[in-house]
């Protein structure tokens, strides 16, 4: 397993460039293959799931160049396969985005069940019920879904959730469909937002009005160049790291609008905020307590809940944190807890997929030998680590790569003393007590 090892204590000062976003990316990547041409993306993170992305899209037939480790050149003039490869379909959640873009570009597709980190059922009934109404015929199996069309007609659908991967299937599906699609109750992530753009420079015509998305299908789609936006759930996470390191940030490239949902949290806890037109600066001074529900755009995101829970612990005061959208993304909390966190999760609130859980005030975080099991929650025990007494092992490093471009040299470069296993026979001996 590939660790990384953190020495705790040091303060997170300076500013640091926030990678393009993964989660933009992903569907932006996926919209590519509805265009008979080429798209130039720059700002694309080079991270574990974009490089599973880019092997989808060159088995279905698209040639993919990557230059400068950020920009990539997608050419799916001859997309020739509706197939996605069951083994790199089950590697992540969004492959299941394939499905709206190879329905567009082919009338066809077969999939596997997507895979991705395990925050609970993370069901695609939404998916599957919307491409129905747009005249898509599915049969299941064990394995996987086939999808057929003989032309996707223009419907209105109505989300019974927000949902980010249904809205984005529909979209994709829509864009060269018969006639208007309106999706009401659609999700508006920021992120969603950049896919449209994306998009609409290609030729599409696709409105957002509130939560109404309405898509106009056209004939065929040119190709461009495009940026993708900044990353917000890796400016909060290094957010995360000054708060809690009491340190001071300037996070560049970040959009003051897309981050609000997370400054204003950090701003509530009596951090200094100051938001510019592309960055934003924060100097931590005593945090206090806040309670925090996790929900669709712009409430607060659930890809920051775990983040939040190590600086929640060293805050002044109970916090609270409602999770709405996912019914089991706690993995992180027994570790955070080895590490000294006194953190509960309120079973009698488990319902409805809503879980609340209670964070206490601790003194400190102590060193110790932990286990990422998913992403975010991952992120989390950096974040402890960062400001814990001793030494922070932090295992499973090969959930964080897949979100987090490069984290080491990043909180590097702000002051941390982090590195990944290479060096790891050197603390062991430091590290015994906590090991034995
Ligand atoms: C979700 C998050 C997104 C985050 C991503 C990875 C929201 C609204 N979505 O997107 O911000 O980046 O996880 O952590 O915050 N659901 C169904 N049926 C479906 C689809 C979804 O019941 O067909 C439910 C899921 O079980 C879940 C909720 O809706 O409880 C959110 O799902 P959705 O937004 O689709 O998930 P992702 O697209 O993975």
């Amino acid at each position: 397993m590939d660790s990384l090892v953190i020495r705790g204590g040091r303060k997170i000062k300076g500013e640091i460039d926030i990678q393009g976003s993964k989660n933009s990316a992903l569907p932006i990547l996926c919209s590519c293959i509805l265009v008979k041409g080429i798209v130039v993306l720059h700002n694309v993170p080079n991270i574990t799931d974009i490089h599973i992305t880019i092997e989808i899209l060159k088995s279905l037939g698209a040639i993919v160049k990557i230059e400068n480790n950020n920009t990539i050149i997608i050419d799916s003039t001859n997309i020739n396969s509706s197939v996605v490869p069951y083994s790199l379909a089950h590697k992540m959640r969004s492959s299941i985005i394939f499905l709206g873009s190879l329905l567009g570009r082919m009338g066809e597709v077969t999939i596997g069940y997507p895979g991705g980190c395990k925050l609970g059922a993370r069901p695609i009934d939404l998916h599957l019920k919307s491409l129905i109404s747009l005249g898509v015929n599915i049969t299941e199996d064990e394995e996987g879904i086939k999808c057929v069309c003989n032309n996707l007609f223009g419907n209105k659908i109505n989300l019974s959730f927000k949902s980010v991967g249904a809205t984005q299937n529909i979209i994709l599906a829509a864009v060269c469909a018969k006639g208007a699609t309106i999706i009401k109750n659609a999700a508006t992530e920021p992120e969603i937002l950049d896919m449209i753009a994306m998009l609409n420079k290609c030729g599409s015509k696709i409105k957002v009005i509130g939560d109404t998305i309405i898509i106009d299908g056209v004939k065929k789609l040119n190709g461009t160049e495009y940026t993708v936006m900044s990353d917000r759930i890796v400016a909060g996470t290094y957010l995360a790291t000054a708060a809690i390191t009491n340190g001071e940030i300037y996070l560049k490239g970040v959009k003051t609008k897309q981050i609000y949902p997370i400054t204003k949290i950090f701003e509530d806890m009596g951090m200094d905020i100051r938001t510019y037109d592309n960055f934003v600066f924060a100097k931590t001074n005593r945090l206090k307590a806040v309670n925090i529900t996790t929900s669709p755009h712009p409430g607060f995101p659930t890809d920051m809940q775990a983040q939040m829970m190590p600086v929640l612990s060293l805050s002044k005061g109970i916090s609270s944190i409602e999770e709405t959208i996912f019914e089991s993304r706690d993995k992180h909390i027994s570790e955070l807890n080895k590490m000294g966190a006194n953190i509960t999760i309120m079973e009698n609130y488990k319902e409805n997929k809503k879980t609340t859980f209670i964070i206490n005030e601790i003194n400190n975080f102590t060193g110790n030998v932990v286990y990422a099991k998913d992403l975010r929650g991952g992120a989390a025990l950096v974040i402890a680590g960062l400001c814990a007494e001793g030494i922070t092992i932090v295992e499973g490093y090969e959930y964080i790569k897949r979100g987090y471009q490069n984290i080491i040299k990043d909180l590097k470069s702000l002051g941390a003393d982090i590195s990944n296993n290479i060096n790891i026979s050197n603390v062991i001996s430091e590290k015994s007590h906590i090991l034995a």
